[in-house]
């Protein structure tokens, strides 16, 4: 196996000495490469944006912004980075020539004051600088969360400011930083970035990266990674690192075994059949919502919410469902999408319906060995569907509660209500009782009334710091008479 190395603004660079759980900020810093920096190191704040060459959704490689403060350096062995440092043309010296065209945006518009959290605008505004399908003259009516529309979060540029919603900015104020989003133009012909996304990005490969008793271990089949999670039942396993990155900076949690399965490509897949979507487990939330391209209602309206662009271009289905937390955003939506979860194991696979998962905070039916494979979503969807995550920030916050809702709706009587509740009890639940209340019966004021109560009425809502219980209750009900509103408003425009 050869040593595993990295290729850093286009210099091939050893991995070793570094430790299993250094990560990538760590790494570019004391390698000198201290654009990148570090503020919060659990992925909210941006100031560590590298762009990273991925697997691509409409060209062989798009370059992904990511935040190097997560993730492990040896999960990139092999793979490309460009950081800050590497988007200025190198003069024959090998100091910057020329800034690139959004380090020059955000220098002549005042983008930036002490310069603390500008090198991870610069990356993350580059990514999608670079987005393929970003349309300089985008149509006024296509204005959608994924970057193609216009509206007040997209440029004329079809920039779309999503793109900087995990970067934090204390002191310059974000409208600067807006005008030079806006303010960028198109890749030309002759950028070596643009031109790289023609090829496809480098192969994942095996990694077996040791350093006394701690190992990074990545397999090139899931038959091979499940035969190890068979032997390793200590190992951690990790696609995106958002929530492993976050236990090893702020908890200082180590393992002796990591095993890397984000480039599966069993677990890469996404497959839509007569009766069902299956959508592989590895997928990042930015590649499902690109590839479904809104086709699947309450996952378009799941992802502009759940946490930013940095996140969701690491953050996969199966480490959301695989933490098993109660606040997670995507249990609630694929609960009331009546999903399944595929776990496979060195003896084979089974189907579990999502809302027989859960099984207490933070535990599911998933035994030692086996890996979330894939979601499966069934088809039809419904077609009345809603996802309202109450929190105190818009996005790149956790919810204080989460509710999905996909009804049919026949003739003004509801068919059918699946409603799916986070951050009301210790598991994400089906609100049961409301479907109950509202099935069969005229989706009309009286009907909504009467179910918001009982629905106000769901779940085991506890104080804590994110809101109280009483809040809680209160915004499950709010949320089914905001629905109506909203399906009423609809009829009535
Ligand atoms: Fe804040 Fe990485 S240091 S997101
Ligand atoms: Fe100072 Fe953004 S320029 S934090």
């Amino acid at each position: 196996m050869v040593a595993a190395r990295i290729t850093v603004n286009g210099k091939e660079t050893p991995i070793s000495p570094a430790a299993p759980h250094t990560t990538v900020l760590d790494f570019l810093r004391e390698r000198g490469l201290t654009g990148t920096k570090e503020s919060c190191a659990e992925g909210e704040c941006g100031a560590c944006s590298v762009l990273v060459a991925r697997p691509g959704v409409n060209k062989p490689t798009d370059w992904v912004a990511v935040n190097a403060c997560l993730v492990p350096v040896a999960a990139l062995d092999g793979q490309e980075v460009i950081t800050s440092e590497g988007l200025a043309t190198a003069g024959e010296s090998g100091t910057p020539a020329a800034l690139h065209p959004v380090q020059e945006e955000m220098a002549v518009r005042g983008g930036s004051q002490c310069g603390y959290c500008t090198p991870g605008f610069i990356c993350s505004m580059a990514s999608e600088y670079y987005r393929p399908d970003r349309c300089a003259h985008p149509d006024p009516a296509d204005a959608t969360t994924t970057g193609t529309g216009t509206g007040t979060e997209h440029g004329p540029n079809g920039f779309d400011l999503h793109a900087l919603s995990g970067n934090l900015c204390r002191c310059t104020g974000y409208r600067p930083i807006r005008d030079a989003a806006f303010a960028v133009g198109m890749p030309t012909e002759d950028d070596p970035l643009a031109q790289r996304r023609e090829q496809a990005p480098p192969e994942p490969v095996p990694t077996a990266y040791t350093r006394g008793e701690s190992a990074f271990l990545r397999l090139s089949t899931l038959a091979d990674a499940l035969q190890l999670l068979r032997e390793r039942t200590d190992a951690v396993v990790v696609a995106g690192s958002t929530d492993w990155g976050v236990e090893v900076n702020i908890r200082s949690r180590r393992a002796n075994c990591v095993v890397a399965v984000d480039r599966l490509p069993e677990l890469r897949e996404i497959r839509v059949e007569s009766d069902r979507i299956e959508i592989g487990a590895a997928l990042t939330l930015t590649e499902i919502e690109r590839r479904l391209d809104g086709s699947v209602l309450l996952l378009a309206e799941l992802f502009p919410q759940f946490a930013s662009r940095l996140i969701r271009n690491s953050a996969t289905l199966g480490g959301n469902l695989g933490t098993g937390s109660p606040i997670g955003d995507s249990p609630p939506v694929l609960l009331a999408l009546e999903a399944s979860v595929v776990l496979a194991d060195a003896d084979g696979e089974r189907e579990v319906p999502l809302s027989d998962y859960f099984t207490g905070y933070r535990q599911s039916v998933r035994r030692p060995g086996e890996l979330i494979r894939a979601v499966r979503i069934p088809l039809p969807l419904s077609p009345v569907a809603a996802f309202h995550k109450i929190a105190k920030r818009r996005f790149d916050d956790i919810s204080s509660v989460a509710v999905a809702f996909a009804l049919d709706i026949e003739d003004g009587i509801v068919r059918k209500a699946r409603i799916g509740l986070g951050g009301v009890a210790a598991t994400p639940i089906r609100a049961l009782a409301t479907e109950a209340a509202l099935e069969g019966k005229p989706w009309a004021a009286q009907t909504v009334e009467a179910a918001a109560q009982v629905l106000q009425a769901q779940g085991t809502p506890m104080d804590d710091h994110r809101a109280s219980a009483g809040y809680r209750s209160a915004m499950l009900g709010q949320s089914l008479l905001k629905l109506y509103a909203q399906t009423t408003e609809a009829v009535s425009s």
